[in-house]
């Protein structure tokens, strides 16, 4: 028995789907970027393989940066306050910044990400997510582009943990009765 079967995950997302969504926000990226001087920068530790899935299908001259940001602890629970672990040292001025998120939830931990990087003054700054949770918001913020909405769920899997697993799960899932 593998390893994930021990406790129940319902697939909410499969691969193939996320695939096929990863591949038309790849398209619009592209076409958007094109001729840009563009920083992706992969938010740590959830966005590690939605950012790598992405930029492998953007044919862009781009960089790539990772920065992190404590929030979630172990729990379920959104913190108010986050802690920058890594931010970015080097200048970013001339600059058209992609932040690739995982998911936005209160929105708390993107606005902040968002306040560090405006203060480095980049050219532009825009926002990529692959999931969005719109009922949970509590910061005025969206993304510029997003995978898919989701309803109020704790969902794991592509990146995305509980106490820092399930991260390796190839899709989007719910944990049944937690
Ligand atoms: P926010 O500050 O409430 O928007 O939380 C954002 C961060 O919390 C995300 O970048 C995730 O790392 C984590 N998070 C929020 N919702 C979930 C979820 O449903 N599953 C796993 N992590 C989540
Ligand atoms: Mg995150």
């Amino acid at each position: 028995m593998a390893e994930t079967e021990k406790i129940s995950i319902k697939k909410i997302i499969s691969s193939e789907k996320i695939e096929k969504r990863i591949s038309e926000l790849a398209v619009q990226i592209e076409n958007d970027y094109r001729g840009k001087k563009l920083l992706a920068v992969c938010v740590l530790k959830g966005s590690i393989i939605f950012f790598s899935d992405l930029i492998k299908k953007l044919d862009l001259l781009l960089e790539a940066e990772f920065i992190q940001v404590s929030s979630y602890g172990n729990d379920t629970v959104s913190s108010q306050k986050a802690d920058v672990i890594k931010g970015i040292n080097s200048d970013i001025s001339g600059y058209d910044v992609l932040i690739v998120e995982d998911i936005i939830d209160t929105g708390n931990t993107l606005c902040l990400i968002r306040d560090m990087i405006l203060e480095k003054n980049p050219k532009s700054l825009r926002i990529c997510t692959l999931l969005d949770k719109p009922s949970r918001r509590e910061k005025d913020i969206s993304a510029d582009y997003t995978g898919f909405a989701v309803d109020n769920i704790f969902v794991v899997g592509y990146g995305l943990d509980i106490a820092q697993k399930y991260r390796n799960l190839p899709f989007i899932g719910v944990i049944e009765d937690i």
